[in-house]
């Protein structure tokens, strides 16, 4: 049976537009995996520039307006941007943060009282010693989880009720306590909303990679159990950002909705357009380690072979065996079903259009493996199966060829 939460989380998604407003690249924390580092600089948006944003996203009719950073607590100007924006119609108001603010009940109030109503918290741990740890800072943790019981209090004082989740950055310093985390806030705090969040390689989780990263293939008991605890306990929403998909045999609902790759590609599209126009790999590109670790490999290597493998009749050889292209189906069910079709490269990308070609790839090539399929003999030149049909069927529908 379908879990019904996955409707309550798809209305969610589709109430709003969401409009994001970054405000400020300065930040109160130095988390061992920021990939904000590298941006890092003495930055605050200023107030013009902000109504100029704001009138925009009202214009385009967003109407949830979400506040982030660097950490959007720390720019000087937070009360009046929240004046600003309660000039317009905005239905919703987040505002994403490490938490740390929140601890001074006087900020605190303001805020709320100016019109935010949707708190996310970055609370990695509920260990103090995990979360400064993570944080980069000797007392964060605690001023982090005081910032959490203000909200709450101060929203049952107000009689304004406050919307509270908890982001959690997945990593080998707080993987093994994921589950006991997300009991902690639940049981001490009355959070049930959570978004595990994959760590992007970049910044300084690149630079402390051997910190963050762990091995999924050892500790992915410790995810399965959340995943498990997840659908026992139905109080609880939690999304999965970015997560490995070939891990979710059993969980495929819980596959992250393919339009966020493209919403990511769309992030990036300086960099495709450079590749496309100008045949110039991305920088990242010279480090096949960071690639190793990158949610967008898929993605990014199909574009790089598309566009620099020199003769265009030659097939992709990411996609298929060498002679033969599968086009449509995985080689499993392809044989099983006699249907194996042959393509060239040029079938493959419509255009040279960055929109084409991103929506031609979550429309037919954005194609997902098992990690049981790794026993397969044809694992290396498999295409796999697309991730629609992947997260309708489940992965069980593959049967490796021993
Ligand atoms: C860049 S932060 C900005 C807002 C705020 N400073 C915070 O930490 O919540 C936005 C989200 O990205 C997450 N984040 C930071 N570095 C990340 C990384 N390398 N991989 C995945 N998520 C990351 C943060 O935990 C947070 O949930
Ligand atoms: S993740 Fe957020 S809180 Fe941590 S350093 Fe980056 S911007 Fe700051
Ligand atoms: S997979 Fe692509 S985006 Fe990711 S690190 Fe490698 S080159 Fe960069």
């Amino acid at each position: 049976m379908k879990d019904e939460r996955l409707f309550v989380k798809k209305a969610a998604i589709d109430k709003y537009k969401i409009y994001w407003l970054s405000i400020t690249k300065q930040c109160n924390n130095n988390c061992l995996f920021c990939l904000d580092k590298e941006n890092r600089k003495n930055y605050h948006l200023g107030l013009d520039e902000i109504d100029r944003n704001l009138a925009l996203a009202q214009k385009g009719n967003y109407n949830k307006i979400v506040i982030s950073g660097g950490d959007p607590t720390v720019h000087p100007d937070l009360f009046a941007i929240l004046k600003l924006i309660g000039k317009y119609n905005f239905e919703k108001v987040q505002i994403i943060s490490n938490g740390r603010m929140f601890a001074d009940t006087k900020f605190t109030t303001n805020c709320i009282k100016l019109g935010v109503d949707e708190f996310t918290l970055s609370l990695h741990s509920h260990r103090f010693d995990i979360q400064d740890k993570l944080y980069g800072k000797k007392g964060a943790g605690q001023q982090a989880q005081q910032g959490l019981a203000n909200i709450i209090k101060i929203s049952r004082l107000l009689k304004v009720p406050s919307i509270i989740n908890i982001d959690i950055v997945i990593n080998k310093q707080n993987v093994t306590g994921l589950l006991d985390t997300i009991k902690y806030y639940s049981e001490k705090y009355g959070v049930y909303e959570y978004d595990l969040l994959y760590p992007v390689p970049f910044g300084s989780a690149y630079d402390n990679k051997d910190e963050i990263f762990f091995d999924l293939n050892e500790d992915f008991k410790y995810i399965k159990a959340v995943l498990d605890f997840y659908r026992e306990n139905k109080d609880y929403f939690i999304w999965l950002n970015r997560f490995p998909a070939e891990y979710l045999e059993g969980y495929e609902d819980l596959i992250q909705d393919p339009k966020k790759i493209i919403d990511e590609a769309r992030g990036r599209l300086g960099q495709i357009n450079d590749l496309i126009n100008n045949k110039k790999p991305f920088a990242c590109k010279q480090e096949e380690q960071r690639c190793k670790l990158c949610n967008f490999y898929d993605l990014c290597q199909k574009l790089h072979e598309y566009v620099l493998v020199p003769d265009k009749s030659k097939k992709i050889k990411q996609l298929g065996p060498d002679d033969q292209f599968v086009y449509d189906l995985p080689v499993c069910l392809a044989i099983a079903n006699k249907k194996i079709r042959n393509s060239s490269l040029n079938d493959l990308y419509p255009s040279r259009n960055i929109e084409e070609i991103m929506n031609f790839y979550q429309e037919k090539l954005y194609k997902l493996k098992s990690i049981n399929c790794r026993q397969c003999s044809h694992f290396d030149d498999c295409a796999g199966v697309h991730i629609d049909i992947i997260r309708n069927k489940g992965f069980k529908i593959l049967k490796p060829i021993r």
